[in-house]
Protein backbone atom coordinates (compact mmCIF):
# COMPACT_ATOMS: atom_id res chain seq x y z
CA UNK A 1 0.00 0.00 0.00
CA UNK A 2 1.50 3.29 -1.01
CA UNK A 3 0.51 7.32 0.48
CA UNK A 4 0.26 9.92 -1.68
CA UNK A 5 2.22 12.78 0.38
CA UNK A 6 2.26 16.31 -0.95
CA UNK A 7 4.65 18.05 1.11
CA UNK A 8 3.55 21.77 0.85
CA UNK A 9 0.52 20.41 2.04
CA UNK A 10 2.17 18.64 4.98
CA UNK A 11 4.42 22.28 5.40
CA UNK A 12 1.48 24.29 5.90
CA UNK A 13 -0.25 21.96 8.68
CA UNK A 14 -3.03 21.03 6.82
CA UNK A 15 -4.42 25.01 6.35
CA UNK A 16 -4.79 25.73 2.47
CA UNK A 17 -2.45 28.49 2.83
CA UNK A 18 0.87 29.90 5.00
CA UNK A 19 -0.82 32.97 5.96
CA UNK A 20 -3.59 31.13 7.74
CA UNK A 21 -1.77 28.21 9.34
CA UNK A 22 0.26 31.69 10.72
CA UNK A 23 -2.85 33.55 11.70
CA UNK A 24 -3.89 30.28 13.83
CA UNK A 25 -0.86 30.10 15.37
CA UNK A 26 -0.83 33.25 17.52
CA UNK A 27 -1.30 31.60 20.60
CA UNK A 28 1.48 29.12 20.56
CA UNK A 29 3.94 31.89 19.29
CA UNK A 30 3.45 34.42 22.15
CA UNK A 31 3.33 31.55 24.72
CA UNK A 32 7.00 30.58 23.44
CA UNK A 33 7.52 34.34 23.21
CA UNK A 34 6.77 34.85 26.70
CA UNK A 35 8.11 31.68 28.25
CA UNK A 36 10.95 32.02 30.50
CA UNK A 37 10.25 36.15 30.41
CA UNK A 38 6.66 36.03 31.91
CA UNK A 39 7.07 34.09 35.53
CA UNK A 40 4.73 31.37 35.86
CA UNK A 41 2.99 33.06 38.86
CA UNK A 42 2.37 35.66 36.14
CA UNK A 43 3.89 38.14 38.43
CA UNK A 44 6.70 39.34 37.06
CA UNK A 45 8.52 39.88 33.18
CA UNK A 46 12.44 39.88 32.92
CA UNK A 47 13.95 40.44 29.79
CA UNK A 48 17.74 39.49 29.55
CA UNK A 49 18.72 42.20 27.85
CA UNK A 50 17.64 44.44 30.49
CA UNK A 51 19.36 42.80 33.27
CA UNK A 52 22.50 43.00 31.55
CA UNK A 53 22.27 46.19 30.03
CA UNK A 54 20.53 47.83 32.83
CA UNK A 55 23.00 50.47 32.93
CA UNK A 56 22.97 51.35 29.62
CA UNK A 57 18.98 51.86 29.43
CA UNK A 58 18.33 53.48 32.44
CA UNK A 59 20.60 56.43 31.44
CA UNK A 60 18.92 57.03 28.44
CA UNK A 61 17.19 59.80 27.87
CA UNK A 62 15.06 59.15 24.60
CA UNK A 63 14.17 56.14 22.49
CA UNK A 64 14.17 56.30 18.82
CA UNK A 65 12.05 53.06 17.28
CA UNK A 66 12.86 52.00 13.71
CA UNK A 67 11.40 49.56 11.40
CA UNK A 68 9.60 49.16 8.09
CA UNK A 69 6.03 48.03 7.29
CA UNK A 70 4.45 45.90 9.48
CA UNK A 71 6.98 46.03 11.83
CA UNK A 72 6.71 49.98 11.84
CA UNK A 73 3.23 49.07 13.02
CA UNK A 74 4.38 47.44 15.75
CA UNK A 75 7.10 50.12 16.79
CA UNK A 76 3.87 52.94 17.06
CA UNK A 77 1.91 50.70 19.42
CA UNK A 78 5.28 50.07 21.58
CA UNK A 79 5.91 54.03 21.57
CA UNK A 80 2.07 54.49 22.91
CA UNK A 81 3.38 51.73 25.97
CA UNK A 82 6.52 52.75 26.70
CA UNK A 83 5.63 56.50 26.69
CA UNK A 84 3.00 55.88 29.68
CA UNK A 85 5.01 53.44 31.40
CA UNK A 86 8.18 54.27 31.51
CA UNK A 87 7.95 57.92 31.16
CA UNK A 88 10.59 58.60 28.52
CA UNK A 89 10.36 60.36 25.14
CA UNK A 90 9.87 57.82 22.08
CA UNK A 91 9.76 58.56 18.22
CA UNK A 92 9.10 56.09 15.62
CA UNK A 93 10.94 56.32 12.48
CA UNK A 94 10.68 54.38 9.24
CA UNK A 95 13.73 53.51 8.86
CA UNK A 96 14.36 54.71 5.05
CA UNK A 97 13.43 58.36 6.05
CA UNK A 98 15.56 58.43 9.37
CA UNK A 99 18.99 56.50 7.26
CA UNK A 100 18.40 59.69 5.05
CA UNK A 101 17.86 62.56 7.09
CA UNK A 102 20.91 63.09 8.66
CA UNK A 103 18.62 62.35 12.18
CA UNK A 104 20.25 63.85 15.78
CA UNK A 105 20.94 61.03 17.82
CA UNK A 106 23.84 60.79 20.55
CA UNK A 107 25.01 58.47 23.04
CA UNK A 108 21.79 59.21 25.38
CA UNK A 109 19.70 58.14 22.85
CA UNK A 110 18.82 54.21 22.22
CA UNK A 111 17.71 53.14 19.13
CA UNK A 112 15.58 49.94 19.01
CA UNK A 113 15.31 48.44 15.75
CA UNK A 114 12.45 46.48 14.81
CA UNK A 115 12.49 43.71 12.01
CA UNK A 116 10.94 40.08 11.49
CA UNK A 117 13.54 38.85 8.98
CA UNK A 118 16.73 40.75 10.65
CA UNK A 119 17.35 41.74 7.01
CA UNK A 120 15.80 44.51 5.59
CA UNK A 121 18.18 47.09 3.74
CA UNK A 122 17.19 49.79 5.68
CA UNK A 123 16.70 48.97 9.03
CA UNK A 124 19.87 47.45 8.94
CA UNK A 125 21.49 50.85 7.81
CA UNK A 126 19.20 52.89 10.11
CA UNK A 127 20.86 50.43 12.89
CA UNK A 128 24.65 51.32 11.54
CA UNK A 129 23.58 54.92 11.75
CA UNK A 130 22.87 55.27 15.32
CA UNK A 131 25.65 52.90 16.19
CA UNK A 132 27.96 55.64 14.52
CA UNK A 133 26.14 58.44 16.49
CA UNK A 134 26.70 56.47 19.69
CA UNK A 135 23.15 55.44 20.67
CA UNK A 136 22.72 52.05 22.33
CA UNK A 137 21.26 49.37 19.75
CA UNK A 138 18.40 47.40 20.84
CA UNK A 139 17.05 44.83 18.04
CA UNK A 140 13.29 43.20 18.05
CA UNK A 141 13.79 40.54 15.37
CA UNK A 142 12.67 36.80 15.09
CA UNK A 143 15.06 35.39 12.55
CA UNK A 144 17.81 34.23 14.89
CA UNK A 145 21.80 35.21 14.22
CA UNK A 146 20.27 37.54 10.80
CA UNK A 147 22.23 40.70 9.99
CA UNK A 148 20.39 42.89 12.08
CA UNK A 149 20.77 41.19 15.47
CA UNK A 150 24.60 40.62 14.90
CA UNK A 151 24.52 44.72 14.39
CA UNK A 152 23.31 45.57 17.63
CA UNK A 153 24.56 45.68 20.99
CA UNK A 154 21.57 44.08 22.70
CA UNK A 155 18.18 42.80 22.22
CA UNK A 156 15.04 40.33 22.64
CA UNK A 157 13.97 37.95 19.86
CA UNK A 158 10.33 37.46 19.27
CA UNK A 159 10.08 33.45 19.07
CA UNK A 160 6.96 32.66 16.89
CA UNK A 161 9.24 30.52 14.52
CA UNK A 162 9.62 31.05 10.62
CA UNK A 163 6.86 33.33 9.10
CA UNK A 164 6.59 32.27 5.49
CA UNK A 165 3.65 33.87 4.36
CA UNK A 166 4.49 37.45 2.70
CA UNK A 167 2.37 39.41 5.22
CA UNK A 168 3.44 39.32 8.17
CA UNK A 169 0.81 37.95 10.65
CA UNK A 170 2.23 36.45 13.65
CA UNK A 171 5.84 38.64 13.98
CA UNK A 172 3.65 41.64 14.52
CA UNK A 173 2.16 40.10 17.46
CA UNK A 174 5.26 38.86 18.41
CA UNK A 175 6.55 42.21 18.32
CA UNK A 176 4.15 43.90 20.24
CA UNK A 177 4.79 41.55 23.20
CA UNK A 178 8.43 42.05 23.16
CA UNK A 179 7.78 45.57 23.17
CA UNK A 180 4.91 45.12 25.97
CA UNK A 181 7.46 43.46 27.46
CA UNK A 182 10.43 46.25 27.88
CA UNK A 183 8.20 48.68 28.48
CA UNK A 184 7.21 46.35 31.89
CA UNK A 185 10.51 45.67 32.74
CA UNK A 186 12.26 49.42 32.20
CA UNK A 187 9.31 50.86 33.69
CA UNK A 188 10.12 48.67 36.86
CA UNK A 189 13.41 49.70 37.04
CA UNK A 190 12.81 52.95 36.53
CA UNK A 191 10.04 53.17 39.31
CA UNK A 192 7.97 54.78 37.06
CA UNK A 193 4.60 52.41 37.17
CA UNK A 194 3.30 51.85 40.59
CA UNK A 195 2.52 47.99 41.98
CA UNK A 196 -0.97 47.71 40.83
CA UNK A 197 -0.62 48.72 37.59
CA UNK A 198 2.14 46.49 36.95
CA UNK A 199 0.86 43.50 38.30
CA UNK A 200 -2.59 44.07 36.73
CA UNK A 201 -0.86 44.33 32.68
CA UNK A 202 1.41 41.41 33.51
CA UNK A 203 -1.40 38.96 34.97
CA UNK A 204 -3.40 40.31 31.65
CA UNK A 205 -0.45 39.73 29.21
CA UNK A 206 -0.35 35.97 30.64
CA UNK A 207 -3.49 35.09 29.46
CA UNK A 208 -3.84 37.32 25.50
CA UNK A 209 -3.17 33.43 24.78
CA UNK A 210 -6.61 32.45 25.59
CA UNK A 211 -8.26 35.36 24.28
CA UNK A 212 -6.40 35.41 20.93
CA UNK A 213 -7.59 31.35 20.85
CA UNK A 214 -11.30 32.70 21.41
CA UNK A 215 -11.07 35.78 18.96
CA UNK A 216 -9.46 33.08 16.28
CA UNK A 217 -13.10 31.47 17.17
CA UNK A 218 -14.19 33.95 14.23
CA UNK A 219 -12.88 32.78 11.81
CA UNK A 220 -15.99 31.20 9.89
CA UNK A 221 -18.49 34.36 10.95
CA UNK A 222 -15.42 36.53 9.06
CA UNK A 223 -15.57 34.13 6.45
CA UNK A 224 -19.12 34.80 5.55
CA UNK A 225 -18.72 38.44 6.06
CA UNK A 226 -15.68 38.75 3.84
CA UNK A 227 -18.49 37.73 0.98
CA UNK A 228 -20.25 40.41 1.31
CA UNK A 229 -17.29 43.30 1.11
CA UNK A 230 -15.54 41.24 -1.61
CA UNK A 231 -16.79 43.59 -3.83
CA UNK A 232 -15.09 46.61 -2.82
CA UNK A 233 -12.50 48.85 -4.46
CA UNK A 234 -11.60 51.25 -1.14
CA UNK A 235 -11.68 50.73 2.47
CA UNK A 236 -11.20 52.69 5.51
CA UNK A 237 -10.02 51.52 8.87
CA UNK A 238 -10.67 53.71 12.08
CA UNK A 239 -8.95 53.43 15.59
CA UNK A 240 -7.43 55.48 17.97
CA UNK A 241 -4.90 55.47 21.05
CA UNK A 242 -3.43 51.62 20.45
CA UNK A 243 -5.92 50.90 18.11
CA UNK A 244 -5.17 53.37 15.58
CA UNK A 245 -1.79 51.29 14.49
CA UNK A 246 -4.29 48.51 14.31
CA UNK A 247 -6.36 50.10 11.75
CA UNK A 248 -2.72 50.83 9.72
CA UNK A 249 -1.33 47.54 10.05
CA UNK A 250 -5.46 45.97 8.92
CA UNK A 251 -5.41 48.31 5.81
CA UNK A 252 -2.22 46.92 5.36
CA UNK A 253 -2.69 43.82 5.17
CA UNK A 254 -5.86 43.64 3.37
CA UNK A 255 -3.60 45.95 0.81
CA UNK A 256 -0.97 43.51 0.24
CA UNK A 257 -3.09 40.35 -0.20
CA UNK A 258 -6.20 41.21 -1.75
CA UNK A 259 -5.00 44.36 -3.85
CA UNK A 260 -7.71 46.54 -2.32
CA UNK A 261 -6.81 50.32 -2.09
CA UNK A 262 -6.88 50.70 1.46
CA UNK A 263 -5.90 53.22 4.07
CA UNK A 264 -5.69 53.42 8.06
CA UNK A 265 -6.58 56.40 9.93
CA UNK A 266 -6.80 57.93 13.32
CA UNK A 267 -10.48 57.90 14.19
CA UNK A 268 -10.64 61.81 14.80
CA UNK A 269 -8.94 62.50 11.31
CA UNK A 270 -11.57 61.29 9.74
CA UNK A 271 -13.40 64.65 9.71
CA UNK A 272 -10.05 66.11 8.06
CA UNK A 273 -10.23 64.55 4.77
CA UNK A 274 -11.34 60.88 4.56
CA UNK A 275 -14.79 61.64 5.39
CA UNK A 276 -15.44 63.46 2.06
CA UNK A 277 -14.97 59.72 0.81
CA UNK A 278 -18.02 58.06 2.86
CA UNK A 279 -21.03 56.71 0.32
CA UNK A 280 -22.75 53.60 0.21
CA UNK A 281 -20.11 51.75 -1.49
CA UNK A 282 -17.39 52.55 1.29
CA UNK A 283 -16.86 49.73 4.18
CA UNK A 284 -15.64 51.34 7.21
CA UNK A 285 -13.89 48.94 10.05
CA UNK A 286 -14.14 50.80 13.35
CA UNK A 287 -12.09 49.51 16.21
CA UNK A 288 -14.45 50.63 18.98
CA UNK A 289 -13.61 48.09 21.98
CA UNK A 290 -15.15 49.64 25.44
CA UNK A 291 -12.24 51.62 26.57
CA UNK A 292 -11.08 55.34 27.04
CA UNK A 293 -11.56 56.36 24.09
CA UNK A 294 -15.65 54.80 23.29
CA UNK A 295 -17.65 57.53 23.21
CA UNK A 296 -15.69 59.65 21.17
CA UNK A 297 -15.26 56.32 18.50
CA UNK A 298 -18.86 56.12 18.70
CA UNK A 299 -19.75 59.74 17.56
CA UNK A 300 -17.39 58.44 14.55
CA UNK A 301 -19.62 55.79 14.09
CA UNK A 302 -22.77 58.10 13.85
CA UNK A 303 -21.51 60.13 11.64
CA UNK A 304 -20.48 57.45 9.17
CA UNK A 305 -23.68 56.07 9.06
CA UNK A 306 -25.30 59.42 8.96
CA UNK A 307 -23.33 59.41 5.25
CA UNK A 308 -24.93 55.60 4.44
CA UNK A 309 -21.05 54.36 4.71
CA UNK A 310 -21.34 50.67 5.76
CA UNK A 311 -19.85 50.06 9.30
CA UNK A 312 -17.94 46.85 10.16
CA UNK A 313 -17.27 47.64 13.57
CA UNK A 314 -14.80 45.85 16.49
CA UNK A 315 -16.67 45.91 19.58
CA UNK A 316 -15.91 44.32 22.94
CA UNK A 317 -18.18 41.34 23.85
CA UNK A 318 -21.63 42.40 24.88
CA UNK A 319 -21.65 45.58 23.35
CA UNK A 320 -25.13 46.46 22.59
CA UNK A 321 -24.82 49.74 21.62
CA UNK A 322 -22.93 49.69 18.96
CA UNK A 323 -24.49 46.28 17.42
CA UNK A 324 -27.47 48.48 17.03
CA UNK A 325 -25.96 51.17 14.73
CA UNK A 326 -23.63 49.34 12.78
CA UNK A 327 -23.59 46.80 9.68
CA UNK A 328 -21.36 44.18 11.26
CA UNK A 329 -20.38 43.58 14.32
CA UNK A 330 -17.13 41.76 15.62
CA UNK A 331 -17.48 40.72 19.14
CA UNK A 332 -13.74 40.93 20.77
CA UNK A 333 -13.12 39.27 24.60
CA UNK A 334 -12.44 41.88 26.71
CA UNK A 335 -8.74 43.12 28.19
CA UNK A 336 -6.52 45.77 29.10
CA UNK A 337 -7.05 49.17 27.04
CA UNK A 338 -2.98 48.70 26.11
CA UNK A 339 -2.99 45.14 25.22
CA UNK A 340 -6.30 44.99 23.07
CA UNK A 341 -4.02 45.42 19.79
CA UNK A 342 -3.08 41.67 20.50
CA UNK A 343 -6.71 41.15 20.08
CA UNK A 344 -7.99 43.32 17.64
CA UNK A 345 -5.46 42.70 15.05
CA UNK A 346 -6.72 39.09 14.67
CA UNK A 347 -10.49 39.91 12.82
CA UNK A 348 -8.29 42.11 10.80
CA UNK A 349 -5.79 39.80 9.40
CA UNK A 350 -8.63 36.59 8.97
CA UNK A 351 -10.66 39.68 7.42
CA UNK A 352 -7.95 40.59 4.71
CA UNK A 353 -6.71 36.79 4.12
CA UNK A 354 -10.65 35.64 3.75
CA UNK A 355 -11.29 38.37 0.92
CA UNK A 356 -8.17 37.65 -0.54
CA UNK A 357 -8.96 34.21 -1.00
CA UNK A 358 -12.61 35.36 -2.56
CA UNK A 359 -10.75 37.61 -4.99
CA UNK A 360 -8.73 34.12 -6.10
CA UNK A 361 -5.63 36.18 -5.20
CA UNK A 362 -2.32 34.30 -4.43
CA UNK A 363 -2.41 34.91 -0.81
CA UNK A 364 1.20 33.58 0.43
CA UNK A 365 3.22 35.50 -2.45
CA UNK A 366 1.27 38.53 -3.08
CA UNK A 367 2.85 40.30 -6.85
CA UNK A 368 5.33 42.52 -6.33
CA UNK A 369 5.90 42.00 -2.78
CA UNK A 370 8.83 40.24 -0.49
CA UNK A 371 9.24 38.82 2.59
CA UNK A 372 12.35 40.43 3.14
CA UNK A 373 13.58 43.67 1.35
CA UNK A 374 16.91 43.66 1.24
CA UNK A 375 17.86 45.83 -1.54
CA UNK A 376 16.71 49.67 -1.79
C1 LIG B 1 8.45 43.63 3.65
C2 LIG B 1 7.46 42.56 4.07
C3 LIG B 1 6.60 43.06 5.23
C4 LIG B 1 7.49 43.51 6.37
C5 LIG B 1 8.53 44.52 5.91
C6 LIG B 1 9.59 44.73 6.99
O1 LIG B 1 7.75 44.68 3.10
O2 LIG B 1 6.64 42.19 2.98
O3 LIG B 1 5.74 42.03 5.66
O4 LIG B 1 6.69 44.07 7.38
O5 LIG B 1 9.22 44.07 4.76
O6 LIG B 1 10.29 43.53 7.16
P1 LIG B 1 11.11 43.14 8.43
O7 LIG B 1 11.66 41.77 8.13
O8 LIG B 1 12.20 44.17 8.57
O9 LIG B 1 10.20 43.15 9.60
Amino acid sequence: QTVDLDLGQIEKGGYPHFMLKEIFEQPECLTNCMRGRVNVEATNVTLSAVIDYKKQLLSAKRIIIVGCGTSWHAGLIGKQIIESLCRIPVEVEYASEFRYRNPVVTDKDIVVAISQSGETADTLAAVRLAKQCGAFIYGICNVIGASIPRATDTGSYIHVGPEIGVASTKAFTGQVTVLTMLALALAKERGTVDDDTYFSIVRELSVIPQKMQETLELNDRIAMLSRIFTYARNFLYLGRGYNYPVALEGALKLKEISYIHAEGYPAAEMKHGPIALIDSDMPVVVIATRNSMYEKVLSNIQEIKARKGKVIALVTKGDDTISKMVDEVIELPDTQECLEPLVATIPLQLLAYHIAVCKGKNVDQPRNLAKSVTVE
